[in-house]
């Protein structure tokens, strides 16, 4: 198969493609990636010479751009991860992501039913979505596959929106996909303006870690390789037109997360006990900031027989060692541009 992955140059994008293209040589993987501030070839240094791997710069908003790729390479597949992925960024520029997250999407559908539309047979557009198009949970209870959409920031509002679009485009036009929907990833090559890098970094250069309102708010986190291989075994073996939510079995309430990450990090730096979490300063909440995520990941489990492969434990060290070890990358992206997003974003 042509497989098209977008966003591939991003933190999860590069663990799919890297995987793609050593596990699948009898795929050509296309790599599109627009190189936003998110996208970093560093992070495929190890697979870009393979001969099934190829790179495209382009932007998925840009329908010309998008039908040309499609009726020079014809795909038979695409794994469709482009997007602006970040929920503080979506509140200061909500329409950054309607044009990616909604627009693109809809891009890469019309281009893939204007070659497919003849013979669907053989074909599948996966979407990878994200759990937090269901909204909120509160104390209790698990999304499922059926819950309603309910999403709550800029950032989840344009993921729901893409997710409704390849499902009517599957109701419509026959157009065969699938989606999942996945919890919090965490893992190597991760841009720090997430929880776990953003706290990494901190932690190593003693600056404040900025815990959001009271810290209570959970999250389910799953290790990024674990839903790479999710994606592996759903394009190749998920069923027609479903839907899988992905996760990671494991909630951690915020403020716990850090101190566990405090904990091993004093560890790995050889500091005394205790010194990274002094660096916990509670600051001013994320506007609309949704209480908890828990996903139940038994359909794909049933169906696919897959679960996560390392604890959160062990996954965390793992995270924490590639970033020690990665100090050219940490410092690379952390110069210029995100300087400024830290000191308005922060300060
Ligand atoms: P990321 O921000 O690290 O990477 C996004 C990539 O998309 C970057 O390489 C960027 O350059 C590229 N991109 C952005 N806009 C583009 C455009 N207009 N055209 C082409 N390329 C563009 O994101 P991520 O965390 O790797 O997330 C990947 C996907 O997985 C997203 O669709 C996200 O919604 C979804 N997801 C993420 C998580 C998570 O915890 N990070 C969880 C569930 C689902
Ligand atoms: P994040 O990594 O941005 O993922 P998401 O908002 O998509 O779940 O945030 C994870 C949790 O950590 C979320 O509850 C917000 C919180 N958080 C902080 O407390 N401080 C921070 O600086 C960041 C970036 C996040």
């Amino acid at each position: 198969m042509n497989i098209l992955i977008t966003g591939g140059a991003g933190f999860i994008g590069s663990h799919v493609v890297r995987r793609f293209v050593k596990n699948h040589p009898q795929h050509n993987i296309y790599n599109l990636d627009a190189l936003t501030y998110a996208g970093n070839l560093e992070n495929l240094r190890d697979v870009e010479k393979s001969s099934n791997y190829h790179f495209l710069k382009g932007d998925i908003v840009d329908a010309n751009y998008i039908n040309e790729i499609f009726n020079t390479y014809q795909f038979d597949g695409v794994i469709h991860l482009a997007a602006e992925s970040h929920v503080d960024r979506s509140i200061t520029d909500p329409l950054a992501f309607v044009k990616t997250n909604v627009f693109g999407t809809v891009n890469l559908l019309n281009a893939a039913k204007a070659i497919w539309v003849d013979d669907f047979s053989e074909k599948r557009f996966y979407h990878v979505s994200t759990d937090e198009v269901y909204g909120s949970l509160g104390a209790d209870g698990l999304f499922l596959e059926t819950t309603a959409y309910d999403p709550n920031s800029p950032y989840s509002a344009s993921k729901a929106s893409s997710d409704h679009f390849v499902r009517a485009y599957g109701e419509t036009y026959g157009m065969p996909y699938v989606i999942t929907n996945c919890s919090n990833n965490y893992g190597p090559n991760h841009f720090p303006e997430k929880l776990i890098p953003l706290f990494i970094n901190n932690i190593i250069e003693n600056q404040p870690l900025p815990v959001y309102g009271d810290g209570k708010y959970t999250r389910d986190w799953l290790f990024v390789e674990d839903h790479a291989r999710a994606i592996d075994l759903v394009f190749h073996k998920g069923r027609n037109h479903e839907t899988y939510n992905i996760g990671g079995f494991n909630e951690w309430q915020n403020i716990d997360l850090v101190k566990l990450l405090c904990q091993q990090m004093d560890v790995k730096l050889g500091r005394s006990e205790g010194t990274s979490e002094k660096l916990i300063t509670y600051v001013k909440d994320r506007p609309g900031h949704d209480l908890r995520y828990a996903i139940d990941a038994g359909k794909i489990n049933k169906e696919l027989g897959w679960e996560p492969s390392v604890t959160f434990e062990q996954g965390l060290e793992k995270t924490i060692d590639w970033y020690l070890n990665n100090e050219e990358w940490l410092n690379n992206v952390t110069s210029g541009s995100y300087q400024e997003y830290y000191q308005k974003m922060y300060n």
